[in-house]
């Protein structure tokens, strides 16, 4: 039987992706492997919505493609791989922009919300959940893992799939929803009322995956607590704490309730000390094999050329299909 198709897609736009890259989205693709046909694409055609400098995304694409490796994507059984070096992304975006209102497209919250906060908006950023209907419709996905701010892009994808279909007949897969087993958001170490985001965050509310050993332990030991002594979850009114537990429980596959009674007699600092040895481990390793990927660029390079080709094969049939439909 053929297993259900997943596609996710990831910005380059740090120098690392952090603990919560990895607890709230990363380790599910890890995991889809074992039961998908899994499509995974660093979006780099995404990364210049906004200003960009050439250099660092060529940089970050490779970091963003490394680290994916060294969290586990294999690319023998995943089709692991670069958007730009697909062609067909922006080609069906094309067709699907002219599909899309120009309301609908407008009613998208995450345009209005990042328009609101950049000074210049150019057209691409207001089209960008077209094209990422486009990354999701070429590979016809039949599940795209999302969390609750990507769930309205979801839909208009599933809008875009549909009217297609109505309209020129049967190309594109409706994608499903996989909704991403909650870990819950990772909050900000020093602001735990927010969550810990490469764009907002200070470096030193972020763990990044590649952080070493020292300033692991420099950071959790500096988190934000809570006032009282006790090691309870309680994120209305223990936001700090509740997220050291939450990192310290989806870590080391521990319940919440088993880390409260463990730490009953303990303190703050004995919880920080163990959790920040737990966060030194897990990162050392995936930090280790990124170096490695990144010292053999080359070999890094070809692991991705091999990656698009596969993805190339898929997209240039399904495009294939819709031009055809369209009169080309
Ligand atoms: P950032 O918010 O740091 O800019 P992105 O928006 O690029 O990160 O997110 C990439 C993926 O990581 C998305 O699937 C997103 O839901 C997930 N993610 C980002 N930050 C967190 C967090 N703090 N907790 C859980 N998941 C997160
Ligand atoms: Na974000």
């Amino acid at each position: 039987v053929r297993r259900p198709r997943v596609l996710s897609g990831i910005q380059p736009t740090a120098d690392s992706f952090h603990l919560g890259n990895y607890l709230g989205a990363l380790r599910n693709w890890v995991a889809m492997q074992d039961t998908h046909d899994a499509f995974y694409c660093v979006v780099d055609l995404h990364a210049i919505t906004v200003d960009h400098d050439p250099k660092l995304l060529r940089k970050r694409s490779r970091i963003a493609a490394a680290q994916l490796l060294a969290v586990g994507i294999d690319p023998a059984r995943s089709t692991l791989f670069v958007q730009s070096q697909v062609p067909e992304h922006p080609m069906l975006s094309w067709i699907l922009e002219c599909h899309t209102g120009f309301g609908e497209a407008g009613r998208m919250t995450q345009f209005k919300d990042k328009s609101a906060k950049n000074e210049r908006v150019s057209v691409g950023l207001f089209t960008y959940p077209i094209l990422q209907a486009a990354d999701i419709l070429l590979y016809r996905a039949d599940a795209v893992p999302v969390g609750e701010d990507q769930r309205q892009h979801l839909e208009l994808s599933r809008d875009l799939a549909q009217r297609f279909n109505t309209k020129y007949g049967n190309v594109f897969t409706v994608p499903e929803a996989h909704i991403i087993k909650a870990t819950g958001t990772i909050q900000d170490l020093t602001e735990p009322a927010r969550k810990m985001s490469k764009s907002n965050s200070q470096p030193a509310g972020i763990i990044d995956l590649l952080d070493d050993p020292n300033r692991i332990r420099k950071k959790i030991k500096s988190a934000v607590t809570d006032t009282g002594r006790e090691i309870v979850f309680d994120p209305e009114n223990k936001p700090g704490v509740s997220n050291l537990l939450t990192i310290y429980s989806s870590l080391t596959e521990t319940s919440i309730e088993e880390l409260q009674n463990r730490y009953a007699d303990s303190g703050y600092g004995d919880f920080k000390k163990d959790l920040a040895e737990i966060v030194a481990d897990f990162c050392a390793p995936i930090a280790q094999r990124t170096k490695s990927y990144l010292d053999d660029t080359a070999e890094l390079d070809k692991i991705l050329l091999a990656g698009a080709e596969k993805a190339h094969s898929v997209a240039a049939h399904t495009l294939a299909r819709v031009y055809r439909k369209m009169g080309f």
